[in-house]
Order: structure tokens, then C-alpha cells, then sequence
């Protein structure tokens, strides 16, 4: 991948708002929004992947001043083109690394987003990083699907999520190194396109670990924005640790 924006260059860029529009939903987007504006209370919110605003636009809307860090200066222009855009700041640079000259009541990673980093050296750094941005007392949320590895047939590495008669999705583990990819093969007037984009799946307990790493302390675990429990059953976490007090 030799694209500086990473995976959300121009072409994804330019469609992302429409490919994702189940997730820009009120339903999808107000719990996540009212979840993150009780942490932040007067604080100010870190969003690490702002992306093009999704929820950080909604999150300013209510008060909350919003600070974004992203790779994709292609996102960043989607954001800076909406309502509100403008004023948000945001840092380009890589979420893992990038160090902000603030500080932070919540900061915040939604939508899978710590799975684009595909090492565990380099998901580790993200929690150092966010730790070292946070103020005493603040929170790292993390929403993030649970590996959904009881999908996968027994002795095989991939799982279809789409089949139809030109479209073809499909994820494919690699169980040894949790690397994992989500693959689209597409047929366009007759022709073949081919698109794979890398992760690392990451477990829940390993999440805790890694927040233990960096300092922070479990908080809390649910299945969603609005506080089910999270069980055996659950296909995704939105998890939060706190950074000690003192
Ligand atoms: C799935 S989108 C989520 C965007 C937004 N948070 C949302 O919920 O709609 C992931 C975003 O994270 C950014 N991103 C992925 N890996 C990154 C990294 N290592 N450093 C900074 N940004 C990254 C991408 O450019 C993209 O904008």
C-alpha cells in the first residue's frame, strides 16, 4: 500500500459516507454520541480516525470540543467540506504515534478502527499513545467486533459476509498471526476488480491487556452504545478503561 492516505484514499473516500450509510443512521450514530459526550462532561474528546466526522461532528454539535487525528488527508477533506467541518482540528499522521499538545477526558476508536493496525507492537503503541494524552480520571473507548472465528468452517480460513452474482465478500484468518483481510471481488461491465484491505483482530481480554501496558485500568464492557450486557453471544464490545486518578 503505497497510498499516504492508507486504505481511505480518494476512491474510498469519495464513496465511504454512501457504502457506510447504515452506520451515519440516528440509530447507529445518537447512542454512540450521547455515550462519549457523558465521558467527555467538560473535557475535551480525542477521536483517533476521525474519518470524515461521523461522530465527531455530532459530538461538537452537542459542545464537546473535538480534537481528530487521521491518516487520510482525503477523509479529513470529506469532513472539512460538511457543516461544522472547519472547526474541528484535526492532526494528520498515524493514531499509534501522533502526539497532540493537549489533553483529553475521552478519546475514542469506533468502528473496528484498531484493527487497521495490523501489528500488535503497533495496537500496543496506540494504547501507550492514547494513555499519554489522557488526563487523570479520562477514558480510552474502544468499539471493536468480537474475532467472529466460530464463523469459520472447521480447517478452512475464510468466511463469505456477501454473495451475489457480481459482488463476492469475503474474510480470510490467518489464526497463527490474528492477521486477518476483508476481500471484494467485483464484477464491473464484465471485468474483474479485485480490492483486500489488512487487519489484525484483536480479542477482548488482549485489549485489557495491552490497556494494563499502557497504564489504564477496565472501566467498563457492554455489547453496545446503550449498555446491553456484554455475553457470550455478543458480536461486538464497546469497552472503556480509565486512566488512574493519581
Ligand atoms: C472505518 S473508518 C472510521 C471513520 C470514523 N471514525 C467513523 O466512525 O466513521 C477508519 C478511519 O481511520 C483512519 N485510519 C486507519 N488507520 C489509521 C492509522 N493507523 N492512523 C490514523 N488514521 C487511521 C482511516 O483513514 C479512516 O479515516
Amino acid at each position: 500500500m503505497n497510498d499516504p492516505d492508507g486504505y481511505f484514499g480518494e476512491p474510498v473516500a469519495t464513496t465511504y459516507d454512501e457504502s457506510s450509510a447504515d452506520m451515519f443512521e440516528p440509530g447507529a450514530v445518537e447512542p454512540a454520541v450521547a455515550f462519549l459526550s457523558d465521558l467527555a462532561g467538560d473535557g475535551r474528546a480525542l477521536e483517533l480516525g476521525i474519518g470524515t466526522g461521523r461522530i465527531a461532528l455530532p459530538l461538537a454539535a452537542r459542545g464537546v470540543r473535538v480534537h481528530g487525528i487521521d491518516l487520510s488527508r482525503a477523509m479529513v477533506a470529506r469532513l472539512r467540506a460538511k457543516p461544522g467541518g472547519d472547526a474541528i482540528p484535526v492532526s494528520i499522521g498515524d493514531f499509534a504515534t501522533t502526539t497532540v499538545e493537549s489533553t483529553f477526558s475521552v478519546a475514542y476508536l469506533v468502528f473496528n478502527t484498531i484493527m487497521n493496525l495490523t501489528t500488535q507492537a503497533a495496537q500496543v503503541a496506540c494504547f501507550r499513545n492514547v494513555a499519554a494524552h489522557l488526563e487523570p480520571g479520562g477514558c480510552f473507548v474502544i468499539e471493536v467486533g468480537v474475532p467472529d472465528l466460530r464463523g469459520l468452517p472447521p480447517g478452512q480460513n475464510a468466511v463469505p459476509f456477501h454473495v451475489s452474482s457480481t459482488r463476492w465478500s469475503y474474510d480470510v484468518y490467518e489464526v497463527s498471526t490474528q492477521a486477518m483481510s476483508s476481500n471484494y471481488v467485483e464484477v464491473v461491465d464484465g471485468r474483474g476488480e479485485f480490492r483486500s484491505i489488512p487487519f489484525r483482530y484483536v480479542w477482548p481480554a488482549e485489549l485489557d491487556l495491552m490497556a494494563e501496558i499502557a497504564g489504564l485500568r477496565p472501566h467498563e464492557r457492554w455489547d453496545g452504545w446503550t449498555r446491553e450486557s456484554f455475553t457470550n453471544e455478543s458480536r461486538k464490545h464497546v469497552s472503556v478503561w480509565r486512566k488512574p486518578a493519581s
